[in-house]
């Protein structure tokens, strides 16, 4: 029987990097969330509409294409056909995007298209708010979590020196998003009730996926065993 996972957590916890693999080693498909808000992020950018201007950025949310397309080396994100996934990580996209993310309309219309996204199971979804309103029946869910510190060393990492960031800097950007995520109104990043927490600051990659992959795999119809 096929399940869905919800993986949610702060910016950098890891969740795209596990649920990813995740998915691959349950042969379910991996829906990240986050690119969707960044696509329409990018997209709002690209017009000049700021977020200041809520009802014109739902008008044209709701006429833009969002594709989503699993790929070998990651997600590839389309925005009415273009292929955006290269400008939607941008530190312009990371400075706005939990602004346009506090949008209601934006926010239901998203939350909508994740939702049809999982109607067929299989799927393993991350985010901020997927286990408290996406998919609160999700059968897996698991908050993802690791220190500040630890968080903002893994992003810097991954960059190369061109982007010129330091160690500090990144730790204030992520402090920032997670404190905009947190304190919004509309279903701000929360552990669910029922979400087995994660915290990774201490565990390898492998060490996450093979945690999750067996709590799903010993996960029967509403009981672990
Ligand atoms: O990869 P990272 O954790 O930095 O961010 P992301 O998952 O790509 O999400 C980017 C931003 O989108 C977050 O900081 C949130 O503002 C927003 N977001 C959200 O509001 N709800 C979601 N389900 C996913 C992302
Ligand atoms: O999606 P999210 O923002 O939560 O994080 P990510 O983009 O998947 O992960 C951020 C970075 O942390 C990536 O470079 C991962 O390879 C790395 N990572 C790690 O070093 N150890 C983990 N347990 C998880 C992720």
């Amino acid at each position: 029987m096929k399940i869905n996972i919800a993986i949610d957590g702060p910016a950098g916890a890891g969740k795209s990097t596990i649920a990813r693999l995740v998915a691959r080693a349950l042969s379910y498909i991996y829906v990240d969330t986050g690119a969707m808000y960044r696509a329409v992020t990018w997209f709002m950018m690209e017009q000049g509409i700021g977020p200041e201007f809520p009802e014109k950025v739902l008008q044209l949310t709701q006429k833009m294409v969002i594709e989503l397309i699993p790929g070998e080396d990651g997600q590839k994100v389309l925005v009415n056909g273009e292929d955006v996934t290269p400008y939607i990580r941008s530190l312009q996209v990371n400075g706005m995007v939990s602004q346009y993310s506090q949008i209601e309309g934006v926010r239901r219309h998203l939350v909508a298209l994740q939702q049809q996204m999982a109607l067929h199971k299989g799927i393993v979804m991350d985010g901020r708010d997927i286990g408290t309103t996406v998919l609160p029946d999700a059968e897996v869910k698991i908050f993802m979590t690791a220190s500040v510190k630890e968080r903002a060393l893994r992003r810097y990492k991954e960059m190369n020196d061109a982007e010129g960031l330091t160690l500090e800097q990144l730790e204030k950007d992520i402090e920032r998003r997670d404190r905009l995520d947190a304190e919004r109104e509309i279903s701000p990043l929360r552990c669910a009730d029922d979400a087995i927490v994660l915290d990774t600051t201490h565990m390898d990659i492998p060490q996450v996926v093979d945690t999750i992959v067996d709590y799903c795999k010993t996960y029967r119809g509403g009981e672990k065993n």
